[in-house]
């Protein structure tokens, strides 16, 4: 389909309807469309534009079947954000504090923003219909519907959860918390605490996270005391256990070979101050830079390296790794409640050509590191064939493998530890760790 350009005037619902149009009608991540309409728009609008998009994918199978009811024919061609200005006109009819005068008359008038003034009177005639039939407070008996997913995860949540699915897709359609961890090579978790209370900023600290601070209501992470002096970083406290379980030493060589953004190489530096050296390795350049831009604000300085991991053969300089963290490119199935996007970007192919790549990586991981060394292997997916599958298929090609249980009743064909969306507050997570022999045990 052919893309629609972004509205040459700036209009918050027509901009917000090109951002939800550009991620389930081109595949673009809200990430990459969110930034180029918040551009033009102030802090408070942004907001609005960002909590608004967001909600409409958490319920775009709602809002079609209210869409198909209400529209006779689709929209097709440069027409189509019409459908999803119509979307977003639904949306804050039923999810949001907008009063209906203004969710209908503001999301008419900006069809003229989209190229649709001639669809005005059906823009206008759908909203109004839709309060009209209160079609909102009909019952909804299709699970597929109510779960606000895509037919084929739905499935396949259903298929490897059947005890947790409904809890799974539940906490994926919650907003998640803000997790901070604390930099302890610039500050103390009670020092950065006392600063949170001198502005009655309310938070709490899990014990089981040592580093970790959730802080109770959404906060602009740039005004909290301390950031530009690299106090803390955001990570979800899932991925602040990828540290702990590497558990790098002193005068040891660390390799976090997916690195970008660099949440984790972060930790890793922190965690131990005497590690000889920590390579933050990425094939994607772009976000290396993002890698960068962090560990300047946290005053690390990694090695920082573009290259393809599944490939040392191009960059390896013949120097085994102590230890290995694989956080591996993932269906990102576990953090589709702070991405709600992921699950229209991602299709059922992709699981496939993930797991392919992932063992790629996997071998060659495993071929540079030092005998006696430990990976760790992670993902931010719920999916078994990327974690425990995944895991136990590579268990069963590398004799010198062994794998160090991080949980009770790890086995080796059920290896590692799931991590499910909302547990403990948490991110779906997984986690394996592995250990290579010597050849002398
Ligand atoms: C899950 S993200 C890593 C998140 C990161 N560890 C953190 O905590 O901030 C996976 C990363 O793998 C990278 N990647 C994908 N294929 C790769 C490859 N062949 N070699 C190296 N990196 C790759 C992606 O660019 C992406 O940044």
């Amino acid at each position: 389909m052919k893309s629609i350009p972004l509205p040459k005037q700036k209009n918050l619902r027509a901009d917000c309807a090109w951002v939800i149009y550009q991620i389930l009608e081109q595949g673009r991540s809200s990430r990459d469309v969110l930034a180029k309409v918040q551009r033009r728009h102030n802090a408070k609008d942004n907001a609005w534009i960002q909590e608004m998009a967001l909600g409409v994918l958490r319920q775009v199978p709602l809002l079609q079947s209210w869409l198909r009811t209400l529209l006779d024919r689709p929209l097709k061609g440069d027409k189509k954000a019409i459908e999803h200005l119509i979307m977003l006109g639904l949306y804050q009819l039923t999810f949001t504090r907008v009063s209906e005068h203004a969710a209908v008359a503001e999301t008419v008038n900006a069809a003229s923003y989209l190229g649709g003034i001639k669809l005005k009177g059906l823009v206008n005639a759908i909203l109004r219909n839709f309060t009209r039939q209160q079609l909102a407070s009909r019952p909804i008996d299709d699970p597929v519907i109510q779960s606000g997913m895509p037919k084929w995860l739905f499935k396949l949540i259903h298929q490897h959860y059947p005890d947790n699915a409904a809890d799974i897709l539940l906490n994926s359609n919650q907003p998640a918390p803000l997790w901070l961890r604390v930099n302890k090579q610039k500050a103390t978790l009670a020092a950065f605490c006392e600063s949170l209370d001198a502005l009655n900023i309310s938070y709490s600290c899990p014990a089981s996270h040592p580093d970790a601070v959730i802080l109770t209501n959404r906060h602009d992470v740039t005004t909290l005391p301390g950031f530009n002096q690299g106090w803390f970083a955001v990570q979800d406290g899932a991925a602040q256990y990828a540290a702990a379980f590497l558990a790098p030493q002193p005068g040891e060589r660390i390799l976090d070979c997916c690195a970008a953004p660099g949440g984790k190489t972060g930790h890793i530096i922190e965690y131990c101050g005497d590690i000889a050296e920590c390579v933050a390795l990425d094939a994607d350049d772009s976000r290396l830079a993002r890698v960068k831009e962090n560990m300047a604000r946290l005053g690390h300085r990694p090695t920082v390296l573009c290259a393809d991991a599944s490939a040392p053969d191009t960059w390896w300089d013949g120097t085994y790794f102590d230890r290995i963290l694989l956080d591996a490119p993932c269906s990102a199935t576990g953090v589709i409640r702070r991405h709600p996007d992921i699950r229209w970007l991602r299709k059922p192919a992709d699981i496939q050509a993930l797991t392919t790549l992932q063992s790629q990586i996997f071998d060659a991981m495993w071929s540079i590191l030092k005998p006696g060394g430990t990976l760790i292997y992670a993902t931010c997916s719920i999916l078994p064939s990327e974690n425990s599958g995944q895991v136990a298929q590579f268990l069963s090609r590398h004799q010198d493998a062994t794998l160090q249980p991080l949980k009770q009743n790890e086995t080796e064909t059920a290896p590692g530890w799931q991590i499910l969306p909302g547990e403990q507050q948490m991110d779906g997570f997984y986690y394996a760790r592995l250990v290579k022999s010597t050849g002398q045990e």
